[in-house]
């Protein structure tokens, strides 16, 4: 039996230094792409999913804007009783909608930006014993069913770790963790190797790893280690490769559009392709 997957980490620490001076202020999951932040289309995504239990890894820097995004998750008394005195429904219910109850959504900080694998190590206490799912909001995924919704009706059957999986051109592989896969069927693939951003032309498959995951509890004994791997970052990639041969690891390629909204092209594109779908633009 597959243990269900009932909550979800979203790493929200890093620096944005690709979309400074924007994020000088404004944490990067912050940035609207039409008249949302990305922060929440990742929420909605979990939620899509099934998801009902949220925990963010913040920057403890609070000159850093990050707690904007507590805020954001908060109800906004002041706000909605003036929408209310004004008879602004449809607008109150852009606050109300496809909101996780707050209760329902905790935080943590990370001291320092160490990493992904160590931000998600930071979520060790609030997980627990029980499998979870970790979102990057800057990956935006247009998709329906949802990316995480895709990968939770895999893992039902597969159980293990999942990861999104998408292929890019061989130049590009050193920005991403890279499968190295003894099984494909053309969607999920089966890995027996992973590789933290590997040089164009040594990496073993051009699949790339994008940022969604679904992931046992044992990674965090491998993150306890706080072993650096690649640019001196504690790598989610590294830990994940330790526990290979252990339990089932697989590839999923979604069936949707990723927008890397980390970068400003990505982040560009996302905007008109998330304006093109909706009928009141
Ligand atoms: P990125 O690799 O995009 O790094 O992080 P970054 O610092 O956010 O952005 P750039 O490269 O400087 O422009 C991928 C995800 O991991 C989180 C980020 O917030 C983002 O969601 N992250 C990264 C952390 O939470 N902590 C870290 O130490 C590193």
């Amino acid at each position: 039996m597959v243990k269900a997957v009932t909550k979800a980490v979203f790493p929200v620490a890093g620096l944005g230094t690709r979309f400074l001076p924007a994020t000088k202020v404004l944490p990067k999951e912050m940035l609207p792409v039409v008249d949302k932040p990305l922060i929440q289309y990742a929420v909605e995504e979990a939620l899509d999913a099934g998801i009902n239990e949220m925990i963010m890894i913040t920057s403890l820097n609070q000159s850093s804007g990050k707690n904007l995004i507590e805020s954001h998750f908060q109800t906004a008394e002041e706000l909605e009783a003036t929408l209310l005195q004004r008879g602004k429904t449809a607008e109150l219910n852009f606050l109300r909608d496809d909101f996780p109850n707050p209760q329902k959504i905790s935080f943590t900080h990370q001291d320092e930006p160490l990493g992904l694998g160590h931000a998600v190590w930071c979520a060790k206490d609030l997980v627990g014993d029980e499998p979870f799912a970790v979102l990057l909001p800057d990956d935006l995924m247009q998709a329906k069913p949802g990316c995480l919704k895709q990968m939770m009706d895999v893992y039902n059957n597969t159980g293990g770790n999942i990861v999104a999986i998408e292929e890019v051109a061989e130049e590009l592989t050193g920005r991403y963790g890279i499968l190295d896969v003894d099984e494909d069927d053309g969607r999920l693939a089966r890995a027996r190797g992973l590789v933290e951003k590997p040089a164009a032309g040594e990496a073993p498959s051009r699949l790339a790893i994008i940022g969604r995951y679904i992931l046992q509890p044992e990674v965090f004994h491998h993150l306890d280690k706080k072993m650096t791997g690649a640019g001196g970052e504690i790598q989610l990639t590294d830990a994940l490769a330790a526990m290979l041969g252990g339990i089932p690891f697989h590839g999923l390629r979604i069936d949707g559009r990723r927008f890397d909204c980390g970068s400003k092209r990505g982040f560009v594109e996302a905007n008109s392709a998330f304006a093109a779908e909706r009928s009141d633009l």
